[in-house]
């Protein structure tokens, strides 16, 4: 990268007092430029504890609207609103509160890839980090969860003791990783351990060694005796693996790309360092309700 354009981003975000936080799946060009790097449930945790005045936000609109929930006083800058994560917005808020009040003895659990709408009409969020902990936090024996049916079954398959009434959403790029392809990079690489992400098919799931979410990848990978690691989640978390671990070797999955994550590029990053816009704006009353669930779940903390 130019080495003037690494300058001038360091000069703007000292002048503007700005943290830049971006998730495990930016491209190369803004991992290089974060403050800090992390998975959604990391990432919520950080926004909370920065004094910065002004937050860039590099990843997806529900992560964005997240961190200005935790934020309301703070400037959170989303380089380009219109990247957005096509599972969050399968849940109609509407349709939900239908089946809340239909099953007045079941608790809301919303996969923190919701919208800010989809919060406030829930009882708790939760990560990949940390489904199976909330669910199993809670007292009630009904759950509804929402929105990604791969992930509720891969915490209903650990979970026995919960009935889960589970959202048919899914993530087009994690729904297009296949069993087929990790047995045919294994079989080139039998000595590779398989790790995944459990928003996965749950044929994706059951040839792993383990389901994780992003960092929970990044911490295994640092403490496993393993040289080499099939990586079932979005590729550019290789990026991050090989970068902390030059030794190692990653196989990713090719096809695997969000593209909602590359429409955040590093002149958009440079342009809202210069013009601290476009802002994250979202109803007060909004943020107080959808904020209730966030808090309770990272009291919970990490499961993985
Ligand atoms: P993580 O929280 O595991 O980083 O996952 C976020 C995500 O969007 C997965 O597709
Ligand atoms: Fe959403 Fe999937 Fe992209 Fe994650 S990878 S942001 S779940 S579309």
């Amino acid at each position: 990268m130019n080495r003037k354009n690494i300058e001038k981003i360091d000069e703007l975000r000292k002048k503007h007092n700005v943290i830049i936080l971006a998730h495990n799946y930016q491209l190369p060009e803004i991992q290089d430029i974060a403050d800090f790097l992390g998975d959604s449930l990391d990432l919520a945790i950080k926004a909370t504890k920065t004094d910065a005045e002004n937050i860039i936000f590099c990843g997806v609109d529900f992560m964005a609207e997240s961190t200005k929930i935790l934020n309301p006083d703070k400037n959170v800058i989303h380089p380009d609103i219109e990247a957005e994560c096509p599972m969050a917005n399968t849940v109609n808020p509407n349709e939900l509160l239908k089946l809340k009040n239909s099953t007045p003895d079941a608790e809301v659990v919303s996969y923190i890839n919701t919208t800010a709408e989809t919060k406030a009409i829930s009882d708790i969020c939760c990560t990949s980090a940390n489904g199976r902990k909330v669910v199993e936090s809670l007292s009630s024996k009904k759950i509804i969860f929402v929105p990604d049916k791969n992930l509720g079954a891969y915490i209903q398959r650990h979970v026995k003791d919960k009935e889960l009434t589970i959202w048919p959403g899914v993530c087009p790029t994690h729904h297009r990783i296949r069993k087929e392809e990790i047995l045919r990079i294994k079989k080139m690489h039998p000595d590779a351990e398989i790790l995944v992400h459990p928003e996965c098919r749950p044929e994706v799931i059951d040839i792993s060694d383990y389901a994780l979410s992003t960092n929970g990848m990044v911490n295994y990978v640092k403490k496993s005796d393993a040289n080499g690691f099939i990586i079932g989640t979005e590729k550019e978390l290789c990026y991050r693996l090989k970068n902390e671990n030059p030794d190692k070797i990653f196989y990713p999955i090719k096809k695997a790309i969000c593209p909602n994550m590359k429409k955040i590029t590093f002149e958009k990053v440079l342009n809202s360092l210069e013009s601290l816009e476009p802002k994250v704006e979202l109803p007060e009353e909004l943020m107080e309700k959808a904020k209730v669930p966030l808090k309770k779940m990272m009291d919970i903390g990490r499961g993985d």
